[in-house]
């Protein structure tokens, strides 16, 4: 069979936020809509500049990807590139004339603009820029209002704050093409939602996250560990129907002390399925029960397209798992509030093992496990990132939470049958068995050993 054409490719600019840059790569790719992988073709990648050029097949796909991301700022036809003015403008004269054309014609309006990167350039030196583009053949009328087409200079003068340029690193030039979602940081923002507690997921990593599981219209979206559902709200948003369980009968039923400074006790109305209204989302709120996971409620069968969770690390929030009346009488944790018996405490190595079980055996064949693992960072290798038969590692980036603490957010994508009861969680190297370093995380964060060793290192680099 004769090999199939590449599909050709065309070059894009993208201007990223410069914030969780671990997360942008693999959030850059959803498979909204479909086509997902062939954007992978990344030609250019500084891993901490906020331009990234890319081969995408498609307008399409790039206007796709932006309905999607909430680590862009915008996407632009890349018409030409250089590392100095002249390198730009030789760059735009080979740029094919049957490819700028169409943008040019003498009965369309555009307006150009310029952004820079970490320098502030005066109005005078913006307008010489784009007088120094009249060599390209605009035909058009300028319009600064509501143009058709708009085109960018965009200009990068460094990361280094402190050692700015005179001329930028590199300067390029597109057509914007489209914006991405981050506007829905501000919309969806923790600090204007009805109901949280002090574990509530913030918005932009909720996006992340929802992003990661590739979550789509009509999908099934469970949390475990749900809280007050902040990973419920993302997913919803892209149009899946979601359902959580949580330990914690209050947070489940909205009761008990309020997270907010000013206020004691939780209304009548804070709850998930209010969060969901709040922002037009009832209808994907299937429900929330009360439950422990570490013993799944549910029915045998491949029921969720994605499971987006953060389990607690034990420091805001206690790990717990349900127990017999016997074991509870004994912790002396039982609570007319708890309404179950909370036996001892869970330990951190377990809930994760259990996930990735309950994962592997919950999730439809395709279906994504998107969790956070709270890593004590001296001691972290590949290895202690928990695998299961059943699911593969698809992405595993870290955000700092100290200088020696950090989670890592994990994303595993399940792609072989659960059929074997006996399948188990497990860890790469049989060494860390049984690991205790998730469990001890706990300790490590409350012990000063973090502080320590941070002044042990400032001290050796006086
Ligand atoms: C980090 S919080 C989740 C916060 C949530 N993402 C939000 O936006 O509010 C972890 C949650 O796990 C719950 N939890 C602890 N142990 C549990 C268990 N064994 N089963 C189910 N939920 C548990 C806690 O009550 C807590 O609400």
């Amino acid at each position: 069979m004769a090999a199939r054409p590449p599909v050709p490719l065309g070059r894009f600019l993208l201007l990223l936020a410069q914030e969780h840059l671990e997360f942008r790569l693999p959030v850059s790719a959803p498979r909204a809509g479909g086509g997902g992988a062939a954007f992978a073709s990344l030609i250019f990648f500084l891993f901490q500049s906020p331009f990234w050029i890319l081969n995408i097949p498609s307008e399409e796909m790039a206007r796709r990807i932006m309905k999607r991301t909430v680590c862009a700022k915008s996407i632009f036809e890349l018409w030409g590139h250089g590392r100095s003015a002249g390198e730009l403008y030789a760059s735009l004269k080979n740029y094919p004339m049957d490819k700028m054309l169409p943008y040019l014609q003498p009965d369309s309006t555009y307006k150009i603009r310029i952004h820079t990167f970490n320098k502030t350039l005066t109005q005078a030196q913006k307008i010489k820029k784009i007088d120094a583009l009249e060599f390209l053949p605009f035909n058009g009328k300028v319009n600064l209002k509501n143009p058709e087409h708009v085109f960018w200079i965009l200009e990068d003068y460094g990361m280094d704050p402190n050692n700015v340029p005179e001329e930028p690193f590199d300067l390029y030039f597109g057509r914007w093409i489209a914006d991405g979602q981050r506007e829905l940081i501000e919309s969806y923002s923790v600090k204007k939602r009805h109901f949280i507690g002090n574990t509530s997921m913030d918005a932009c990593l909720s996006f992340i996250m929802a992003n990661h599981g590739r979550v789509k219209p009509n999908d099934i979206v469970y949390d475990p560990f749900v809280g007050t559902g902040g990973l419920l709200i993302s997913s919803a948003h892209f149009g899946a129907y979601v359902c959580g369980t949580d330990i914690d009968y209050n947070t489940i039923h909205g009761l008990g002390k309020a997270s907010r400074k000013n206020q004691k006790w939780r209304g009548p109305d804070e709850n998930i399925r209010a969060n969901l209204r709040q922002y037009g989302l009832e209808k994907y709120y299937l429900d929330a029960l009360v439950s422990d996971s570490s013993r799944p409620v549910w029915r045998k069968g491949m029921l969720f397209d994605a499971i987006i969770t953060d389990p607690p690390y034990g420091i805001r929030e206690a790990t717990r798992r349900t127990g017999s009346q016997k074991e509870s009488v004994k912790s002396a944790e039982r609570s007319t509030e708890n309404h179950i018996f909370i036996s001892s405490n869970y330990h951190l190595s377990d809930i994760f093992f259990d996930l990735l079980k309950f994962a592997a055996e919950y999730l439809v064949m395709g279906g994504r496990l998107v969790y956070w693992l709270p890593i004590y960072r001296p001691e972290y290798t590949e290895e202690i990132i928990p695998r299961h038969p059943c699911l593969k590692l698809i992405s595993n980036c870290e955000q700092m939470l100290s200088s020696h603490t950090s989670r890592r957010l994990i994303t595993m994508e399940k792609v072989k049958e659960y059929k074997d009861q006996d399948q188990n969680s497990y860890l790469l190297d049989d060494q860390y068995m049984p690991y205790r370093g998730h469990n001890s995380f706990r300790e490590k964060y409350f012990s000063g050993v973090t502080k320590r060793i941070a002044k042990e290192e400032k001290d050796n680099q006086k």
